[in-house]
């Protein structure tokens, strides 16, 4: 495929065009955060910075860019059409205490629609800004920088036309976790073309007519634990543009999957299967999303486990094997795979080389303890399915996670196909259960076991946002 801009390019123009103008480009972190112990991945690329946003000083300064890992799987049930992942690239960059909306918002304006940037075609630019509440007021300043910009290109940007306000569930930012920075935003999208699906489709709708490419944060505020708001010690901006869904747009491709470093894994899924990928689209994707994030995550040294971080690699490892199963693929997938991941990022995120050897053996081990449980767990499951009328007893979903190393969501997932669901609070209780005799019989004090977090799963402890 001839791609106008790859992700190699773009990640080159947001550095260049951030290094110009005096920012230092960092490295990404890891997915696995090290500064917060409430969250099991990075979901967003501001949170290895928060310590630095908060104040203390970062050794590369104040003014800083890079590409950072996320990974999240709150939509990982929706994994399978054209628009999520689990595993994704956010371009950012930040200010910390160096500039504010002042600078921020004409430098967006600069890259999105200047010939060193994006070029794209003014006209068919929106944003959104905060619209304010009882506790913090509308942000009249973006109101007012945006109107210059578009007036550059000769655009008269009216509110509620052109620049939207809208209230905190679209225009808030933060804080990740419970506690820690926040601040007003400000969205920009594109008109990706179509008719508006309503007469309130606008900035923010999901219909697909107006992309989200980049998210402007300007975070003065702290929440704290005792749920009162305080001012930074600095002004700052953190901003985040979805790599993999401006590359799309740009490219005029219909699925993130068809960006040039996603499509090589859907092509090698092609040939392993010989089958095509319009047929099979979901299980597809599928593949595709997992064993990318799969491979990410086991660089950044997650293993498998029923627990925590390893429960999410287990649970994607697993259901990447069963969809290729279900393709026709009856030999590892990891080997070609991983290649295709490595061959495409390994120049932007090194730990894909230096520690293959590793990565092979966490995934390939575990697809083999799988296979030997898999087919053998099918058949059991056909069973219960068959016995069940509208609901799995968890039990019975516990019983297929415990002998044949059934995630539950994957027991759902076979489930949902078949018009059945699973009593997952059952299955959490047989769960406690089984813990609680493991305990017992290896004599551990109460509490050495994690409770399994199994089932409920999230990136964060609840109540963040996300
Ligand atoms: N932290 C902001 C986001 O992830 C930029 O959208």
């Amino acid at each position: 495929m001839e791609y106008r801009i790859t992700a190699s390019q773009l990640r080159q123009k947001y550095f260049d065009f951030f290094t110009q103008r005096g920012h230092c480009r960092i490295a990404s972190a890891p997915t696995v955060p090290d500064n917060d112990p409430t969250a099991l991945f990075i979901s967003a690329g501001m949170q290895p910075l928060v310590p630095y946003i908060m104040g203390q000083p970062h050794p590369a300064g104040r003014r800083l860019v890079n590409v950072q890992k996320c990974f999240r799987t709150s939509d990982i049930d929706q994994v399978g059409n054209t628009t999520h992942l689990t595993f994704f690239e956010m371009l950012g960059n930040w200010s910390l205490g160096a500039y504010f909306k002042r600078e921020m918002i004409p430098w967006s304006w600069e890259f999105l629609t200047g010939k060193e940037g994006l070029a794209l075609d003014p006209r068919r630019l929106y944003v959104t800004v905060f619209a304010g509440d009882d506790q913090v007021e509308k942000d009249r300043e973006s109101v007012d920088l945006w109107r210059e910009q578009f007036a550059r290109a000769g655009i008269e940007a009216v509110e509620g036309e052109r620049i939207f306000p809208l209230g905190r569930a679209d225009n808030w930012w933060g804080p990740v976790g419970r506690t820690g920075p926040c601040g007003p935003d400000t969205e920009m999208f594109f008109d990706a073309g179509g008719v508006p699906c309503g007469s309130d489709c606008r900035p923010g709708c999901s219909c697909g007519k107006y992309v989200e490419i980049w998210n402007d944060v300007f975070m003065e505020y702290e929440k704290k634990a005792d749920g009162t708001w305080g001012r930074l010690v600095q002004q700052t901006v953190d901003t985040g543009m979805g790599l993999a869904r401006v590359l799309t747009m740009l490219n005029g491709l219909d699925s993130l999957y068809d960006i040039d470093t996603l499509r090589p894994l859907v092509d090698q899924i092609g040939r392993m299967s010989g089958r095509a990928c319009e047929r099979h689209a979901r299980s597809f994707r599928i593949v595709a999303d997992h064993a990318n994030a799969a491979c990410h995550l086991a660089a950044d040294g997650v293993e498998p486990a029923n627990i925590e971080r390893g429960y999410v690699l287990r649970r994607l490892i697993r259901r990447a094997v069963v969809h290729a199963r279900r393709l026709g693929i009856e030999q590892s997938i990891w080997a070609p795979l991983f290649e295709r991941v490595r061959d495409g990022e390994s120049e932007v995120y090194p730990e894909l080389e230096s520690r293959a050897g590793q990565i092979l053996d966490a995934l390939q081990g575990e697809e083999e303890q799988f296979e030997r449980t898999l087919k053998e767990g099918l058949k059991r499951f056909e069973q219960v399915a068959r016995r069940s009328e509208e609901t799995i007893e968890g039990e019975r979903a516990f019983d297929l996670f415990a002998t044949y190393g059934f995630p539950l969501e994957m027991t759902q997932e076979l489930a949902q196909e078949r018009g059945l669901a699973v009593d997952a609070k059952a299955f959490q209780r047989a769960f406690a259960r089984h813990q609680e005799l493991s305990r017992r019989s290896a004599g551990q004090p109460r509490g050495a076991a994690h409770p399994s977090g199994l089932g409920d799963l999230s990136d964060h402890i609840p109540g963040a946002l996300q």
